[in-house]
């Protein structure tokens, strides 16, 4: 069977980080070629994968690294290259706290926007970028606040307090801005609290066993791993325009059914339809109803309860 990124050439950025490091394996086994754009190298020197350091603050910087080679071999080729097939936007300050509020903001919006116009005027038809669970206004609130409604799908009301999420907002308006000017598919992944595969050994007992300290995660996650088949579905689904998808596995990290943990434990907030038996209260039904999501990395396949 053919390899669905084979003969396509991918600008990733961030691709050195955390979901980075489980994305590229992913694609380059479906046969894309990846150029990585981040401030430090890739931590696998031997995956095949040219990292150009660059600030995606710097809109020079962008502009340039979007036509470049993606290797010395590139020079064989007897033609400067042309911009990318698509562009997979991961690179950010991850999370607040990592850097003052205002420089989190400066350089997530910057970054997003640089990128998504450099692709855009360039002529790059497919741009997907990540937003965050955040933005469902939880996560990173004061004190203990309550989502409106479950689930979380894409056309909940976002109402965050705190700079990273906002910061993601903006990226998100600046997605659907310039989907709107170059009518290119520009697709924004809200992506869940990210998890790698030694995480699930370490980090569950405690998720399950205290659920509570879930709850600003919305009791839900993404698999690194299946972060990178998202990636994938979404470079083959054309024709979108611009579009948000939550990007998390399908099922609630509890052990109780989704019907019986949230009767319990969030009992205030309403129930907008019939949610399945397991399913994760930020819902990946969009993603598994569009692109063709199929969980891969259940979390109870590496956690048992
Ligand atoms: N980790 C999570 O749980 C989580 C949850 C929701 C959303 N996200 C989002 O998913 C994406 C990937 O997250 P991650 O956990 O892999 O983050 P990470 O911090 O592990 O990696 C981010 C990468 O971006 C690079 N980077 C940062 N600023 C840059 C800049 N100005 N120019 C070039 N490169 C830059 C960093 O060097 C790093 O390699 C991010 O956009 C993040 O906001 C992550």
């Amino acid at each position: 069977m053919a390899q669905s990124g084979a003969g396509k050439r991918i600008v990733l950025t961030g691709g050195s980080g955390k979901a980075g490091r489980h994305v590229v394996p992913h694609l380059l086994e479906k046969g894309y070629k990846i150029l990585n754009l981040d401030l430090v190298d890739y931590p696998d020197p031997k995956a095949g994968v040219t990292t150009l350091k660059c600030d995606l603050s710097d809109s020079g910087q962008v502009f340039n690294a979007l036509t470049s080679h993606y290797g010395f071999e590139g020079y064989d080729e007897g033609a400067p290259p042309s911009p990318p097939d698509a562009i997979f936007h991961m690179a950010a300050y991850a999370r607040n706290l990592l850097v003052p509020d205002n420089e989190t903001f400066r350089g997530n919006v910057l970054s997003t926007y640089n990128i998504i116009e450099a692709g855009s005027k360039l002529g790059v038809k497919k741009i997907i970028t990540c937003s965050s669970e955040t933005v469902y206004g939880v996560c990173f609130s004061e004190g203990d606040t309550d989502y409106h409604s479950f689930p979380l799908e894409e056309d909940y009301d976002v109402d965050p307090m705190d700079t990273y999420a906002l910061s993601k907002i903006c990226g998100e308006r600046t997605a659907r801005t310039f989907a709107r000017r170059y009518k290119n598919d520009i697709y924004v992944l809200r992506v869940g609290n990210v998890v790698e595969p030694h995480e699930y050994e370490r980090d569950f007992p405690k998720h399950v066993g205290q659920p509570m300290t879930r709850k600003r995660n919305a009791w839900s996650y993404i698999d690194a791993r299946d972060l990178g088949q998202i990636c994938d579905l979404a470079i083959q689904k054309d024709g979108l325009g611009f579009q948000i998808f939550n990007a998390t596995n399908d099922t609630i990290t509890t052990k109780e059914t989704t019907k019986e943990f949230l009767a319990k434990n969030a009992p205030g907030t309403k129930i907008t339809r019939e949610m399945g038996e397991y399913e994760a209260p930020l819902s990946n039904r969009k993603i598994r109803e569009v692109l063709g999501f199929k969980d891969v990395h259940d979390w109870r396949k590496y956690y048992k309860v």
